[in-house]
């Protein structure tokens, strides 16, 4: 693109790949959660599948916020491919299991990113970063707060612990 016509781009060129690739983790993420709102849309388990299609939402908007951010700032955004996604579960405990892991993975993304930024001085993506670092905090507090339920509800009916769950 010509430098004349292109906007001034004020994040690092290595933090823009950074996010790129961050914006391809949220769609994936997004995807995921939305194969488990069917699994439980399937299973009548009302309140986890209002929870994981609302994930499944928030993980767009998530992807959708970076992606603004690298074009608002100069740089080229770049609309991911989705692939392999899992459909296969085994329970809804596992579903929650899962959840838990991919925030974590998230989390660990983030805070790479937040450090490279912060060594590039690329200190306009360090100060967007920082509602992501609260947000996944936030995350992850939710889905181990679920197991928690689990835990105290061991033996209980299916339906009974879906019941205690929060739906977002
Ligand atoms: Fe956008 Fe839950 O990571």
């Amino acid at each position: 693109m010509n430098t004349a016509i292109r906007k001034q781009m004020t994040i690092s060129p290595v933090i823009m790949d950074l996010l790129n690739n961050q914006i391809a983790m949220e769609m994936k993420a997004s995807a995921s959660y939305l194969a488990m709102a069917s699994w439980c849309d399937q299973r009548e388990l009302l309140n986890s599948k209002a929870q994981f299609y609302k994930q499944a939402e928030e993980e767009r908007e998530h992807a959708m916020k970076i992606f603004t951010f690298i074009n608002d700032n100069g740089g080229g955004a770049i609309s991911p491919s989705v692939e392999n996604v899992n459909n296969d579960f085994e329970s809804l405990r596992g579903l929650y299991e899962t959840s838990l892991d991919q925030e974590i993975a998230v989390t660990e993304s983030i805070f790479n990113i937040f450090k490279s930024a912060r060594k590039e001085s690329d200190f306009t993506t360090e100060i967007f970063l920082q509602w992501f670092i609260e947000e996944q905090s936030e995350e992850e507090d939710k889905f181990r707060s679920i197991l928690d339920v689990f835990d105290l509800m061991e033996g209980m009916p299916l339906k009974m612990i879906d019941e205690r769950l929060p739906t977002e």
